[in-house]
């Protein structure tokens, strides 16, 4: 009896489009080769770690944050390019500021837009803040912006938000940067360009963001190799990013993030020196995959690659390379553009043997 007033009260009381939405899941990964998830493979040599716990002695847990982060932002400005007369914002991990961005927009009857295949969250977002969202298919067989189809989905459904990932997840490809131009020009609202795998790409739009007032930029150090850490960066003109900041939860960067990251950004060249190695290893894996018969492999300008298996095999697939201890993510969708395809992240090179041995197995 008591359960059925449970449920009787969740039913009341839950948004159904709530309801209807399962948890982000993320699998269990214990004791695998974890190639998964996009995040850096390599961690700090030990007297970087040495010197990284005496920062972290120094700080105050007994105090809130500094709230405005100021020094972390000053840091980051340098590292990113970010063009000096751009306001920048902080979100705990760039999913919050993509939640940020929504709130901020979010009303009856808008909606955000997105390529699709693209990034879950974006969708998942505009849910969880009543936003609706319109997926504009990207074009076959390359994944590549089907500029015709975004344009006339912005004068049809005139959006409040378009996110366009540089490079796009889980397709791995850069967009085509005058299609890119049109859509921010053709947008009547907010065009943000979502450069979460920008150290991959060597590309972005970063020093573009004088130039038009709808355009923001996002990064996350993420994939840079601090997925741990959690911390975004939105980047724009100061009229978005006052208006935007008025959403954020105060203390929404907590001080040891705060700490690690300024200290991080003083070790900007080994990252960088860790990205650049990933990128190589990136094109090498690519190759090897490619010589592979019967699959297809997609060009990646991230730290993951994306690949077709043959028809009817994907889920097998992965559950045969999960056996081989090597977790990648199945992304198989019958019906859908993603129908077969896998995706794995670039790890080190004895990740990356590990992967192609149990994937030759397996097939
Ligand atoms: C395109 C894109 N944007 C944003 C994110 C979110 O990154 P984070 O919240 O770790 O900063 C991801 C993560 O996979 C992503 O692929």
């Amino acid at each position: 009896m008591a359960g059925t007033i449970k449920q009787q009260r969740l039913e009341h009381w839950l948004r159904p489009e709530i309801r209807a939405l399962s948890a982000y899941h993320v699998t269990d990964a214990t004791g695998m080769v974890k190639l998964d998830a996009m995040e850096n493979p390599y961690g700090w040599p030990q007297d970087l770690i040495d010197q990284w716990l005496e920062v972290l002695a120094a700080a105050e847990l007994n105090r809130y944050p500094d709230p405005e982060a100021r020094p972390l932002v000053a840091a980051l400005r340098a590292v990113h390019g970010i063009p000096a007369q751009s306001g920048v914002l902080l979100g705990n991990g760039s999913d919050e500021l993509i939640q940020m961005i929504m709130l901020a927009v979010a009303g009856p009857g808008r909606v955000v837009m997105a390529p699709e295949p693209g990034f879950s969250m974006y969708q998942m977002i505009a849910s969880f803040v009543g936003l609706g969202y319109v997926g504009v298919p990207l074009a076959a067989p390359d994944f590549s912006l089907d500029l015709t189809a975004m344009l006339t989905a912005i004068e049809q459904h005139q959006p409040a938000v378009i996110f366009l990932a540089y490079p796009n997840n889980p397709t791995g490809n850069l967009f085509d940067i005058e299609s890119m131009e049109r859509i921010i020009a053709a947008a009547p609202g907010l065009v943000v360009v979502d450069e979460a795998y920008h150290a991959f790409a060597d590309a972005t739009l970063m020093g573009r963001l004088p130039d038009y007032d709808n355009l923001l930029v996002l990064r996350t150090l993420s994939k840079m190799g601090l997925a741990g850490l959690r911390l975004g960066l939105l980047a724009a003109d100061h009229g978005w990013v006052d208006e935007i900041n008025k959403i954020r939860l105060p203390y929404n960067i907590n001080s040891l993030t705060q700490l690690s990251a300024i200290f991080a950004m003083q070790h900007a060249a080994l990252l960088s020196a860790q990205t650049d190695r990933i990128s190589r290893d990136r094109d090498e894996l690519y190759g090897r995959l490619q010589l592979i018969p019967g699959l297809d492999v997609y060009p990646s300008r991230a730290n993951f690659i994306l690949f077709r298996a043959p028809q009817g095999s994907a889920s097998a697939l992965f559950e045969r390379l999960k056996q081989e201890g090597v977790l990648i993510r199945n992304l198989h969708k019958e019906g859908t553009a993603l129908a077969d395809c896998l995706r794995v992240t670039v790890g080190t090179a004895a990740e990356n043997n590990a992967f192609m041995a149990a994937l030759q197995q397996a097939l």
